[in-house]
């Protein structure tokens, strides 16, 4: 290697469970196409981890995503044993993966749906998921933190993802009007940092007038900064505007450790079946692609989705033909045209 080329990239690619080997295979043939140097190894998570290795998330995957440059990730199947521990927040904690940011926006116009564009950058270390519940004789307490360095660090990286994108405007989306001290902290952090970013709008909405707004009049929102539990159910309400959770790509970011993957799950009730919009995971590629450095490349693939979309051929979600693999035959087609 010469000394200008830079080093290769190492992916780790955790496929999961259900559909996300399905979608995980249709992203890993677009980054080979448009990023042949990438260097992608396997590892396993969830249940298939737990019947090769005793656990939702071995060490050994854990360590190969720790020492890779980013983290392509499917989907898993949860238990319902009450004693279960998602493998998914595992990680997210252990990387200190703070920033969850999904993009949704319509590739698809529908006369039906308002179109959507927007990017919710949701609080991924704290709020209802990161503790234990505690059980006790008449019931179950669930504790929900939230802490001033928390809420700085996930309103700073909003702004930066909203200049970085040229977008106008942040919005936080919270419940002070009853949680008075948790969001309230969430909502004063928030005006205090917006007050340094003159650039762009600030506003902010409580979470279910914002739910609603989401599907009556989402050209409301630009770039929405909220809390977990509310980031999680709101991306999902977003996605069904854009057409379905196979619309929908994330990108768990931390200072040093980043995981892409599609905000869906392991949609059991479709696996196999080979009809898993493939297009959440491979805009999450492209997101990865974008945190690695490789702004042009993330462009192709994203203009390569667009355009197969624009160009009539519609996935089975969207009432068209295309299942995972047929669909992602004309994305390739289009990157190498
Ligand atoms: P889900 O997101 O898997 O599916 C919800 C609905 O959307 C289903 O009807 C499904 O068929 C559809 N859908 C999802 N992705 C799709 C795609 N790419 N193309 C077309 N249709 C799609 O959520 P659900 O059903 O609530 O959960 C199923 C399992 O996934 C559970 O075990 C849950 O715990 C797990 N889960 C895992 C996540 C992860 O690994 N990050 C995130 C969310 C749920
Ligand atoms: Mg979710």
């Amino acid at each position: 290697m010469s000394k200008t080329e830079p080093a290769m990239k190492r992916i780790c690619v955790l496929p999961g469970d259900g559909i996300g080997p399905e979608v995980v295979s249709c992203a890993v043939r677009v980054l080979g196409t448009v990023a042949p140097g990438l260097e992608l190894l396997n590892a396993d998570i969830g249940q298939s981890a737990l019947i090769r290795h005793h656990s939702c998330l071995p060490d050994d995957t854990l360590e190969l995503m720790r020492t890779c440059d980013s983290t392509l990730f499917g989907a898993v199947t949860s238990s319902p044993d009450h004693g279960y521990t998602s493998p998914v927040l595992t990680f997210r904690k252990s990387l200190d993966l703070y920033a969850n940011v999904r993009p949704v926006r319509s590739l698809v116009r529908t006369s039906s749906k308002p179109a959507i564009d927007i990017v919710i950058v949701r609080e991924n270390s704290e709020g209802l998921y990161h503790q234990p519940e505690a059980v006790d004789a008449e019931g179950v307490t669930t504790h929900r933190r939230v802490t001033r360095h928390g809420c700085e660090r996930i309103v700073d990286f909003a702004i930066e993802h909203a200049r970085g994108r040229k977008r106008h405007g942040v919005c936080c989306v919270h419940k002070a009007n009853v949680l008075r001290q948790s969001d309230g902290l969430f909502l004063d952090v928030f005006r205090e940092r917006m007050a340094t970013a003159p650039d762009l709008s600030a506003k902010d909405q409580l979470v279910d007038s914002a739910a609603m707004f989401l599907v009556t009049e989402p050209s409301r929102f630009d770039v929405i900064v909220t809390l977990n539990l509310y980031g999680d159910i709101l991306s999902d309400v977003a996605a069904g505007v854009a057409g379905g959770l196979g619309f929908a790509p994330s990108g768990n970011i931390g200072q040093k450790h980043s995981v892409f993957e599609p905000a869906h799950g392991s949609a059991p009730d479709i696996a196999g079946k080979g009809v898993a919009n493939p297009t959440a995971t491979i805009l999450a590629a492209a997101m990865m692609l974008d945190h690695l450095g490789m702004p042009r490349e993330a462009r192709d693939v994203e203009a390569a989705v667009s355009e197969t979309y624009s160009s009539g051929h519609l996935t089975v979600d969207l009432g068209g033909r295309h299942g995972s693999s047929s669909f992602t035959d004309h994305v390739v087609r289009r990157m190498r045209a």
